[in-house]
């Protein structure tokens, strides 16, 4: 059970040095008078725990400990700080920090996404909360936003560009040519990437996010297994360009959308209208678009990544727990915005079973008749096409055939272009991207 701290300075523990556990420190130490005139006393780090020395990281008058779960079970510390990521050690230091009655903040959202549904239940048994504001899209407070200030609405959707190292990459690629790999390491020398780079280009990290926005929208147990998740590897820059010539921009998107039949979890590159807002969000930033009944269409906008503006999130949610600590714990706004006897399994979608218009690029022979035969085939499927572009081979080399498709359940397109690559017309593999139509028309 947590304890009463009066009015006497919150102890803070904080375990990792790391580029968002640096950001916090520096957020405290700069807006320390502004944050205790927030809260009504200070909030002060009494204890670190690093495995490592971090020199130039000033830990002044704080205890440190080598041993992370000194940190945990410190009888002197009222809320936990988790910022060492991954999902193995932090699960265990949490899960120590809430048996000892410890209020916890965390950015972790592979841990969250994977591990949430048991340790929201293991907090609401201890009398504690569990902050993770920092574990989507950094410091935009959309997880506030959606949890408290649009809980009057039913939402209809979310979509987010919501891995700010996978839209600076992208961004580089459009704007300056520059390549895939190159951009990437500059991502990573700006501490925008994750430990393993791959969860950001093959869109884990998204995922993980979108599974924790998906159970706040909708009251739905975190579900990160079935999400369907593709990253942007294999994205080329002659499809950037294709979709420009179309008047849409390519980002690699988080959505999850109610239907009747159930709820959409998908994580993959869309081609986006390019009068979107979403479509102009650039660089690291990330932006959250939410559509409710009552309110309409949201849109978030912030940096996604990045030292400061993730400890702005950790640090809001430590006021978030300050506050607590003099409210009625009864009345807390609960962690998955309903309340934990509401939450409700819904049905998940197959990406089979998703409707959209679709972004094709083909290889095809340079021949009389190969358009005819590709718009038959379509037909064939239901496939309507809303433009087509053809780009001329030079002599013997394939033409590009561009299509843009009107919107088609995934299902039938898929089956309409194993057809066609089963023809010696067709030329090597089908380039496939949804397009994201944000609600226009829905
Ligand atoms: N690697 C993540 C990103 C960090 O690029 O968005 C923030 O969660």
């Amino acid at each position: 059970m947590h304890k009463d701290v009066g009015l006497e300075p919150i102890r803070v523990g904080l375990v990792g040095l790391g580029t968002v556990a640096q950001g916090t420190l520096s957020v405290l130490a700069q807006n320390a008078e502004e944050i205790s005139r927030r809260i009504g006393r200070p909030l002060v780090i009494t204890h670190v725990g690093a495995r490592r020395d971090r020199p130039g990281v000033d830990l002044t008058g704080i205890k440190v400990s080598r041993d992370l779960m000194a940190v945990a079970q410190d009888p002197d510390v009222d809320v936990f700080v988790e910022l060492i990521g991954g999902t193995d050690d932090a699960l265990a230091l949490i899960e120590a920090a809430i048996q000892s009655g410890k209020h916890v903040v965390t950015a972790n959202k592979a841990l969250i996404a994977i591990h949430g549904n048991r340790l929201f239940q293991m907090a609401e048994d201890a009398g504690v909360m569990i902050g993770f504001e920092a574990s989507v899209a950094g410091g935009i407070p959309v997880i506030k936003a959606i949890r408290e200030g649009l809980a009057a609405n039913q939402i209809a959707w979310v979509a987010g560009i919501i891995n700010g190292t996978g839209n600076f990459i992208l961004t580089a690629m459009r704007e300056e040519g520059r390549a895939f790999d190159d951009v990437l390491q500059q991502a990573q020398a700006l501490g925008y990437a994750e430990a393993d780079p791959t969860f950001d280009v093959e869109g884990i990290d998204a995922a993980h996010k979108l599974t924790i926005l998906a159970a706040i929208a909708f009251g739905m147990p975190l579900s990160f297994e079935r999400v369907s998740t593709e990253g942007i590897s294999k994205i080329q820059s002659i499809d950037l360009d294709y979709a420009e010539a179309l008047g849409y921009r390519i980002k690699h998107l988080g959505v999850a959308r109610r239907t009747e039949s159930g709820v959409e979890l998908r994580v993959h590159p869309a081609l986006i209208p390019e009068k979107a807002l979403l479509a102009n969000v650039n660089g690291v930033m990330n932006a959250v678009q939410v559509h409710g009944d009552a309110v309409g269409s949201t849109l978030f906008y912030g940096p996604g990544a990045g030292s400061l503006p993730t400890a702005s999130a950790v640090v809001a949610d430590l006021i978030d727990v300050a506050r607590v600590l003099t409210a009625d714990p009864t009345n807390r706004v609960p962690h998955l915005a309903f309340q934990p006897s509401a939450v409700a399994d819904l049905p998940i979608l197959a990406l089979d079973q998703t409707r959209c218009p679709f972004y094709v690029r083909l290889s095809v022979r340079d021949e009389v008749g190969v358009l005819a035969r590709v718009t038959r085939v379509l037909a064939d499927y239901q496939v309507s096409l809303e433009s087509v572009i053809q780009k001329e081979g030079v002599e013997g080399h394939p033409v590009g055939l561009i299509l843009l498709t009107h919107t088609v359940e995934e299902a039938s397109l898929r089956k309409a272009l194993a057809v066609l690559a089963a023809e010696p017309i067709v030329q090597g593999e089908a380039v496939v991207l949804r397009v994201e139509t944000l609600g226009a028309g829905s």
